[in-house]
């Protein structure tokens, strides 16, 4: 049976239903194929599709669909539990006391260093066209002073033949895991860590970064255009996660925005609390929720057809936790935009892309148009309202800070 699939990115795509993906779960109850499921759904009286959903989102079955697997595998619950990955705290501590026994059994895989060479060299930087765990294995030990990655979100897009964005959980799970230690390793004490994603796959990139880092701040990106999913909350934001190695960053440079307004009116659309005359005039401090970053939609500034992150995101993250000098990490190229915002702010930047990484020499070389709008994007800053919006606010006779002060 086929089935017509609407994804978080919008895109609709047709599902073969009876095809599955082969998680822990599956594994566990070998179930290979559709039609072992269906008997398997049959044996047990659980039906298939919350087979399914155990199996594809890695969930625990509980309750009465527990006590009908334990029957069915002759299993103890706890022995399903362990088998599906779920470590309880006592597992936990036993596997703490017997740390030496259990690498005695087991050979943990080390990942090999090659030789890697750069596709291409600015004054200020360096990109690899090469899978970055590939390049980051070959790096030194706290060397950059910054990681942002944005990499790709498992939605099934076609990202060329190198790249599988259609994992099982579990694969997207430690792949990633496995790209996050090691740019954990190769960030200097105090660097900060920022992972751009969907909320969804956020909640485990978290648990991962809690073991190598210190958590700062979840921050919600506003997006407006997001596509409606049945029976759930509209999506508003996605997610990104600023860690820390260590206590304290190294470099916090407060950065201050203007407020939000309506584009039309001019009118503030949030209500800044206190008295308007005691607003700071260099604009208010930035919160944990970025409102005013829009996607890239305009064709003037656009570098490929999708993924392209809005520069004024990057050049407020590089110009927040690092200073000028300072060596950038982003270990998933796409069109660049690290890269651009980090040479217009003069920081060093390391870069790697698997796919097409002509767009990102492309741009670098012929950097006008992304200058302009980055000498607008600086000059918009540390002010209350910038020129647009004191004209817009005269002409609808809202307050303007000049207003104010006479
Ligand atoms: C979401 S896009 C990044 C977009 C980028 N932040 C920008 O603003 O242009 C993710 C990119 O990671 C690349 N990629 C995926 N797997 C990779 C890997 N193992 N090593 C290096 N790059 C990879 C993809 O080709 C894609 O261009």
């Amino acid at each position: 049976m086929n089935k017509l699939l609407k994804a978080y990115d919008g895109k609709v795509r047709m599902m073969n239903n009876n095809k599955i993906k082969i998680e822990k779960f599956f594994k566990l109850l070998d179930v290979p194929n559709y039609e072992t499921l269906k008997n398997l759904s049959k044996e047990t009286g659980i039906p298939t599709s919350r087979l399914r959903y155990y199996n594809d989102n890695m969930i625990l079955p509980m309750g009465e669909d527990m006590d009908r697997l334990c029957a069915y595998t002759g299993y103890s619950k706890e022995l399903i539990e362990i088998s599906l990955g779920h470590i309880s705290p006592e597992v936990q501590s036993w596997i703490i006391n017997h740390g030496e026994d259990i690498l005695k059994e087991i050979a943990v895989p080390d990942l090999k260093v090659s030789e890697v060479s750069p596709v291409f060299n600015t004054p200020f930087g360096t990109l690899f066209h090469d899978d970055c765990v590939k390049v980051l294995v070959s790096m030194p030990d706290e060397s950059v002073d910054m990681v942002f990655a944005d990499p790709p979100f498992n939605l099934n897009k076609d990202y060329g033949d190198s790249i599988d964005d259609d994992m099982t959980k579990s694969k997207y799970i430690n792949w990633c895991e496995v790209w996050i230690k090691e740019c954990a390793r190769v960030l200097k004490p105090g660097g900060a860590f920022y992972i751009y994603n969907l909320p969804y796959w956020n909640t485990f990139l978290s648990n991962i970064l809690n073991k190598y880092m210190n958590f700062r701040h979840w921050i919600a990106v506003s997006m407006k255009g997001l596509i409606p999913v049945q029976g759930k909350l509209q999506p508003e934001h996605y997610g990104l996660l600023y860690y820390i190695k260590g206590e304290k960053p190294r470099v916090f440079n407060k950065q201050r925005i203007p407020l939000v307004t309506c584009r039309h009116c001019g009118g503030e659309i949030r209500d800044y609390g206190g008295k308007k005359s005691s607003l700071n005039p260099e604009g208010i401090s930035i919160s944990d929720i970025f409102m005013d970053i829009n996607p890239v939609r305009h064709k003037k500034y656009k570098n490929r057809s999708a993924n392209e992150l809005p520069l004024r995101l990057l050049h407020r993250l590089i110009s927040l936790s690092t200073d000028a000098g300072d060596i950038v990490l982003d270990p998933f190229g796409g069109a660049g935009t690290t890269y651009v915002a980090a040479e217009f702010l003069e920081r060093n930047w390391i870069g790697m892309e698997i796919g097409d990484t002509d767009i990102i020499i492309e741009r670098l070389e012929k950097n006008e148009r992304d200058r302009e709008l980055l000498l607008k994007i600086e000059k918009d800053s540390n002010l209350l309202f910038t020129e647009e919006q004191v004209r817009l606010r005269q002409k609808n006779n809202f307050w303007t800070y000049e207003k104010l002060r006479d």
